[in-house]
């Protein structure tokens, strides 16, 4: 199957089904993604343990695109800790705005697929949205506690 195909499938698949849809009671962290140019509103919910992210939701309102995004990260970054998720951030903004960005189906698996909105550079904003939301999130999260043991 190749990129073309995946993306179309699991954005339809992501934005029919999307997954940890709902909000996460009690939130370590939380925080509200708006995008200005069409109104779409999500909030991103994640639990922490100490320096991982335990637990990971999303809702709110959103097109296909964003949707599907938010359903992805969510799956993607649980189980991650904060430093890896600030990697995984770095290669699918890569994936979206850079051109000559090779995806890398071994470590973004399903996320590869976001490479296919560089096709639709308006919608580079929804794709990216949830991402955005969530480095909010984690900005606003206190740091695990130091342990000297
Ligand atoms: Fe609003 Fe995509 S059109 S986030």
């Amino acid at each position: 199957m190749d990129l073309k195909d995946l993306y179309r499938d699991v954005i339809v698949d992501h934005n029919r089904n999307p997954r940890n849809f709902g909000a996460l009671h009690p939130a370590d962290a939380q925080a509200d993604g708006h995008n200005p140019l069409c109104g779409d509103r999500l909030t991103v919910y994640v639990k922490l343990d100490g320096d991982r992210i335990a637990d990971a939701k999303f809702d709110g309102a959103g097109c296909a695109i964003s949707v599907a995004s938010a359903s992805l990260l969510t799956e993607a970054i649980k189980g991650k800790s904060r430093t890896a998720v600030k990697e995984l951030f770095n290669q699918v903004h890569a994936l979206l705005t850079q051109q000559d960005a090779q995806a890398d189906t071994a470590r973004l698996g399903k996320l590869a697929a976001l490479s296919g909105v560089r096709e639709f550079p308006a919608r580079v904003k929804c794709a990216s949205l949830c991402w955005h939301t969530l480095n909010a999130a984690l900005d606003n999260a206190p740091a695990a506690p130091v342990s000297t043991e």
